[in-house]
């Protein structure tokens, strides 16, 4: 595959780190730290000129400063680094915690902020979410991204495995969604190896992901409608995966992120239907999500698999509140249910969609299965998943109209929602409220 991921950029290891600390104890179990996390240490220093001067030179990729009372020094150094150096994340680590504290600190630069003991952890946490958000601010400047507002919600199907359902869970969830909400759908078959979503949907497209990939420079919002195949008895638009195996050739880790947010500058909601992989090409479609749902089937390895992703999307530093998991019993009832997941994988279990023959039957004739209707459990479970994340046309009716619902911040982590389809009551949106990164 062609695509290339941005140089250094990628991976919390081997990023550069610089440490402002005056308190040679408190700079040595920093310095620990660091090392634990596999960071490289490029200079540390006390505070004011010195800091500054060290930083200009040594160009971190972060900068963690010490705060502690009094305070005024190590803050109008945080606020000197921000300004001399105002693309790099500046982490504060303080013993203080209370609220006033933080916020002191933020008001002198800080992206985030961390209460001592600092476990290496939490390092690798803060710094993958600190250039995250740094990423999309640069790219927001240089207009590669829509602004906070006037975009849907992009929701990427991923998972470990290929064969676990998710493009069944993508195209059911996109139909479904267009049907409880009534809003504009985009699927957008991101399989670089075997995309299904135009077989699922009976479709047969006359233009491809490899049409828009070759035209991409030149794509601006207003054209992105020119690819997608409408599916005529929903009106689900699908951008389909093309057969040709280098479709996504040359196009860069940015590109795939630009062109995913054109779409959503014009759908209320992009699906992004993945491969079996968690590589750089499903990071960049994660990264520019509202949502992710990383599926996963009850088989051992699937679970196990889906444990490592886990791992890895923490190493990516995608915020936690960002990714659902969903157990789909697939084609084994026999398999390891909800609770054993969320034991194994340390995560909650946010839906089950079950086994049910009728999926095999709906994608043998190219009819998503909530479309079929009747009583099969795995279509009410999908469409309940679908009213979970996109809200139910008519729920919007208490929402502002300047800000529609599927536009805010996701809420805390609920409780796990088991979607057997048995209850629909008391279910807020999931996607209702995305902070988009600032
Ligand atoms: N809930 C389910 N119950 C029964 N069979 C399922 C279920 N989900 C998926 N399948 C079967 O598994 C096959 C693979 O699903 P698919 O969505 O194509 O996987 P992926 O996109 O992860 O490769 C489908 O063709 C379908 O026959
Ligand atoms: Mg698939």
């Amino acid at each position: 595959m062609g695509v290339s991921e941005r140089k250094g950029r990628g991976l919390v290891a081997n990023l550069r780190v610089l440490i402002a600390d005056e308190d040679l104890d408190s700079r040595v179990s920093m310095k620990r730290a660091v090392a634990r996390a596999e960071l490289d240490l490029v200079g540390e220093t006390g505070y004011g000129t010195e800091a500054v001067s060290l930083a200009l030179e040594a160009r971190p990729d972060v900068i963690f400063v010490a705060v502690e009372e009094p305070a005024a020094r190590p803050l109008d150094t945080a606020d000197g680094l921000a300004n001399a150096l105002p693309d790099t994340p500046i982490i504060i680590y303080s013993s203080a915690g209370d609220a006033e504290s933080v916020r002191r600190g933020m008001i002198f630069g800080a992206r985030d902020y961390l209460v001592k003991p600092v476990e290496s952890s939490r390092i690798r946490d803060a710094i993958g979410v600190a250039l995250n958000q740094e990423e999309r601010r640069q790219m927001r400047r240089a207009g590669q991204l829509s602004a906070v507002h006037g975009r849907g919600s992009v929701i990427t199907v991923a998972g470990a495995k290929g064969g676990i359902g998710k493009s069944v869970v993508s195209t059911n969830l996109a139909v479904a969604l267009r049907q409880e909400t009534g809003r504009s759908v985009v699927i957008i078959d991101a399989d670089t190896q075997f995309g299904d979503v135009a077989t699922m949907l009976d479709l047969l497209p006359d233009v491809t992901v490899g049409d828009l990939v070759k035209q991409r420079g030149d794509v601006d919002r207003s054209m992105v409608r020119q690819f997608v195949t409408t599916h005529a008895a929903t009106g689900v638009d699908v951008l389909a995966a093309s057969e040709e195996e280098d479709a996504w050739d040359g196009c860069s880790l940015d590109d795939v992120k630009r062109l995913i947010d054109l779409y959503a500058q014009v759908y209320d909601f992009v699906i992004v239907d993945t491969a079996g992989a968690m590589d750089a090409f499903v990071r960049a479609c994660i990264e520019t999500s509202t949502l992710s749902l990383v599926v996963s089937s009850g088989d051992v390895s699937a679970v196990r698999d889906t444990a490592a992703a886990v791992r890895r999307l923490d190493k990516w530093g995608v915020h936690p509140d960002r990714v659902r998991f969903v157990l789909n019993a697939g084609s084994h009832d026999q398999g390891i249910n909800a609770d054993e997941m969320a034991e194994a994988i340390g995560r909650e279990v946010f839906w089950t969609v079950p086994h049910d023959r009728a999926v095999i039957d709906s994608v043998q004739v190219g009819q998503p299965l909530v479309l079929r209707g009747g009583k099969a459990k795995a279509a009410q479970s999908l469409t309940m998943l679908a009213r979970r994340i996109g809200g139910k046309s008519g729920a919007s009716d208490t929402q502002s109209t300047s800000e529609p619902f599927w536009r805010r911040v996701l809420p805390a982590r609920g409780p796990a929602m088991r979607g057997t389809g048995d209850d629909d009551t008391g279910l807020e949106p999931v996607v209702e409220t995305v902070d988009r990164g600032r």
